[in-house]
């Protein structure tokens, strides 16, 4: 089968790191003789040089046509300034393709403990998800405006758009630990209060799922302190922003997490939840285990791909546990010597 694949390598460390996504790809079409097409089409900051627009109607059109997308990552000074900033781009296009649902998995296996700022006794055998929802929340709310004297933001959420994220996060934790953790802030604000309301009506159809509530700087904190007490945690944009870097750490880097998006049907991104890091783009030192375990997200969740899948995450932190490491994580690799370790590796895995 040929899957049509829309490539977004976009700005800053965005292709750098793409690239290595590309290479574990082309690797796992060798190995497993599948035909990926991908096409590269300008997004965000990429998109306002080359088309006047982060997100131009003709990249739009193709994201809509593809099977999925893949994304590196978006924005930098450069645009800061612009009419239109790459991330409304991106804002636009989760919006357009209706990508409401955002999983954010959050794993450390006993290997890589020692990589975390945090003890390797908290934080190992961690192995949970991040649930955000997406297109809704303060990032979309009207009425909006800012001036010098005075600036509103509007946090609105519809029973619809909690109930169906909840539905996701209740499906996922069936499949897994069978907990969920809902992440609101029901003490002070309107919108967590229906959140929790909503919730607790969605928990009746799964008896076998534990339900929690937690505040969400409650949350913040445990989730430092008793990261493997989590399996799903289901949350609103904002705080599943926040909460998912703060969650990086616990595996030792912001450059190690992917994710996914998804909508009711038509196609699905994968993209790292870090940004362009314009700190260190240029140097061929960022860390692309974001952007590859991404690839492992697409293959899984939208091509059904589980071999293929686990063939690039085994890969990986085989590479990992040999200690070939980029300099997020203490080593000395850099980002095209890292991905040529994991391409050496899917090939010499095999089919498994
Ligand atoms: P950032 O996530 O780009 O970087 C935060 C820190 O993490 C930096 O020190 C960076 O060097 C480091 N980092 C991030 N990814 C890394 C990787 N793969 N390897 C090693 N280190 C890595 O956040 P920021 O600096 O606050 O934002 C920069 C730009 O990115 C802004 O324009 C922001 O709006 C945008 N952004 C885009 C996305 C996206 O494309 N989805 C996500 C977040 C931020
Ligand atoms: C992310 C980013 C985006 C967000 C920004 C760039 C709009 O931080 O993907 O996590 O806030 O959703
Ligand atoms: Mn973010």
């Amino acid at each position: 089968m040929d899957y049509q694949i829309v490539v977004l390598s976009g700005d800053g460390i965005g292709p750098e790191i793409m690239a290595g996504g590309l290479v574990a790809l082309q690797a796992i079409e060798e190995v497993f003789q599948h035909r990926f097409q991908t096409t590269d089409y300008p997004f965000g900051g990429a998109g306002i040089d080359a088309e006047n627009d982060p997100l131009s109607s003709r990249t739009l059109a193709a994201c809509q046509k593809a099977d999925a997308i893949l994304l590196g990552a978006i924005g930098g000074p450069k645009w800061s300034k612009a009419v239109k900033t790459p991330e409304m781009g991106l804002l636009q296009l989760r919006k357009a393709l209706g990508l409401f649902a955002n999983i954010r998995p959050i794993q450390v296996p006993d290997s890589i403990a020692h990589l975390s700022p945090l003890k390797a006794e908290i934080v190992s055998g961690s192995d949970f998800v991040v649930v955000r929802e997406l297109t809704g929340g303060i990032y979309f709310g009207e009425p909006r405006h800012w001036n010098d004297k005075e600036a509103l933001d509007s946090l609105v959420y519809t029973r619809e758009e909690i109930r169906r994220i909840c539905v996701q996060a209740f499906e996922l934790a069936n499949k897994r630990k069978k907990k969920i953790t809902s992440i609101d802030k029901a003490n002070v604000l309107s919108s967590s209060k229906l959140w929790r309301k909503v919730v607790e009506e969605v928990a009746l159809d799964y008896p076998e799922v534990t339900l929690e509530h937690l505040y969400v700087d409650a949350a913040a904190m445990l989730l430092i302190q008793k990261p493997t007490s989590f399996d799903v945690m289901v949350t609103e944009n904002l705080f599943g922003d926040i909460l998912s870097d703060e969650a990086s750490v616990i595996t030792g880097s912001l450059g190690m997490l992917p994710s996914a998006s998804h909508g009711v049907n038509g196609p699905s991104v994968y993209e790292p939840i870090h940004g362009s890091a314009p700190d260190i783009a240029g140097k061929n030192c960022a860390n692309p285990m974001s952007m590859i375990l991404s690839v492992a997200m697409m293959l899984r969740e939208s091509f059904s791909l589980e071999q293929e899948a686990a063939a690039i995450e085994a890969a990986s932190n085989r590479v990992m546990e040999a200690g070939i490491l980029t300099t997020d994580l203490g080593g000395t690799a850099t980002t095209t010597e890292f991905t040529e370790a994991v391409r050496q590796e899917i090939i010499k895995g095999g089919r498994g």
